[in-house]
């Protein structure tokens, strides 16, 4: 297995390009299901999840024409089956993104019972439900959720006990097939699920109120096939820009949009990190001594949990005592015994961090847990004196483009070994 080598303490510079956003992909290769015919979809992050959901989508019938540099075209005219199997499922749990698809085209699905990250227990409930209220019966058999629809999904009006991004993906590209209006209440605003519901519209679909908290959904009888452009990657450029002020370097983030940033734009800045923004980059400048802050994550527009650890392993450096306190997920602190081995001073009280900074953090053999948890080891090392060895980086390559390589480029010492 792979693992990855760093020798710290090197400052970041020059410019690094943002790739495609894994989540915004993600849904769009589902929502191709609800179409049938030669979709294009462009600005393609080549990450680990993007290949899984793209191998899933052929088992389920759809045609690769080309998958070259970051564009993909794929033919759904004969995707009509609808088993997503253990395997691919098992590794990421995006690919329950099918199952809306799949009830709302072919009114049957078999999904196996997602993976993904360890970040909590992450049931799928609240898509279960949704699509119960819509008409589907669905149970649970051997680790599979089947799912099964007489006649057609119906609107319905549905509310959210808890703010769910695929969640309200999956139920919007369900409705958009279904007979009449749906609406869902407490929907999630992040920018991957307004990209998805403006996408659909294009596709023909009848939809409103993305971007706030209420979507309306006007079922209509087909989509047309997409054609997109994914558009950068907000935590990939997040974690870049902390990248520059951990090292107390100075990187321009491009291709990236500010407005997807701005809680964390704020929070840096708030760190005494100079931070300008223009139009698509934003230049960042570490060097100052570092102020601790507190950050409470929070759906959009609140700060992202997935930025969390990788904010935290900032924050073990900083002056001054921080709280981070972890509201999206209750398990998502896995970051925090590694970065304790570092010589980080963190104490934990259920979903609350207390972190004591410290004058610096020294490299170690480090284990990467899950996708961010691991982007935040790689920060630190690259912040720490001495060499660090992080192991199962496979966790990594699930979401983000090449990162040794695009550190490398701003000078990181990072190589990747077998
Ligand atoms: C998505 C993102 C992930 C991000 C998360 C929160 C994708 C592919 N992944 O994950 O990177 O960390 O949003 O911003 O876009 N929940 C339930 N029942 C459900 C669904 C969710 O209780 O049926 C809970 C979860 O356990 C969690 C919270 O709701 O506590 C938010 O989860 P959710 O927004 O659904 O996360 P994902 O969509 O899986």
């Amino acid at each position: 297995m792979d693992k990855i080598v760093i020798e710290g303490g090197q400052p970041l510079r020059g410019s690094v390009r943002i790739s495609g956003a894994k989540n915004a992909v993600l849904p769009i290769l589902a929502a191709t299901l609800l179409t049938r015919g030669r979709n294009i979809i462009d600005g393609i992050p080549k990450v680990r999840d993007v290949a899984t959901m793209i191998q899933l989508l052929k088992d389920l019938g759809a045609k690769v024409e080309s998958n070259r540099n970051e564009k993909i075209v794929l033919d759904t005219s004969n995707a009509n089956n609808t088993e997503a199997p253990y395997d691919l499922v098992s590794t990421m749990r995006a690919s329950c993104l099918v199952l809306g698809p799949l009830l709302a085209k072919l009114g049957r699905a078999r999904v196996s019972l997602p993976g993904g990250c360890a970040i909590g227990a992450r049931p799928i409930d609240l898509h279960i439900k949704g699509l119960e209220a819509m008409g589907a019966k669905v149970w649970l058999e051997k680790g599979y959720v089947h799912g099964t629809v007489d006649g057609g999904l119906r609107g319905t009006q549905f509310y959210f006990d808890t703010v769910s991004v695929t969640g309200t993906a999956n139920l919007m590209m369900a409705a958009s097939l279904a007979v009449g209006e749906t609406i869902l209440e407490n929907a999630a605003k992040e920018p991957e699920v307004v990209f998805l519901a403006d996408i659909l519209n294009q596709a023909g679909a009848k939809i409103e109120g993305q971007g706030t908290d209420m979507i309306t959904i006007q079922g209509v009888s087909s989509l047309q096939p997409i054609e997109c452009h994914i558009f950068p990657d907000r935590i990939e450029a997040g974690t870049y820009m902390i990248a520059a002020a951990i090292t107390e370097g100075e990187v321009l983030i491009e291709n990236c949009i500010p407005q997807h940033l701005e809680p964390i734009i704020l929070k840096l800045q708030e760190a005494q990190v100079d931070v300008e923004v223009e139009d698509s980059s934003i230049l960042v400048r570490g060097g100052r001594p570092l102020q601790a802050i507190n950050a409470r994550t929070h759906p959009y527009p609140g700060f992202p949990t997935d930025i969390q650890a990788q904010f935290m392993a900032l924050m073990t450096l900083s002056r001054g005592q921080s709280i981070i306190m972890e509201t999206v997920f209750e398990n998502r602190f896995m970051h925090v015994a590694e970065l304790k081995r570092m010589g980080a001073d963190i104490t934990l009280d259920g979903n609350t961090a207390t972190i004591n900074g410290v004058q610096g953090l020294s490299g170690a053999p480090l284990m990467a847990t899950d996708l961010r948890a691991s982007a935040s080891l790689v920060l630190a090392a690259l912040g720490a004196k001495g060499q660090s060895i992080i192991s199962r980086v496979y966790h990594i390559d699930r979401g983000y483009v090449s990162m040794e390589q695009k550190l490398s480029d701003l000078g990181a010492r990072i190589k990747r070994i077998k």
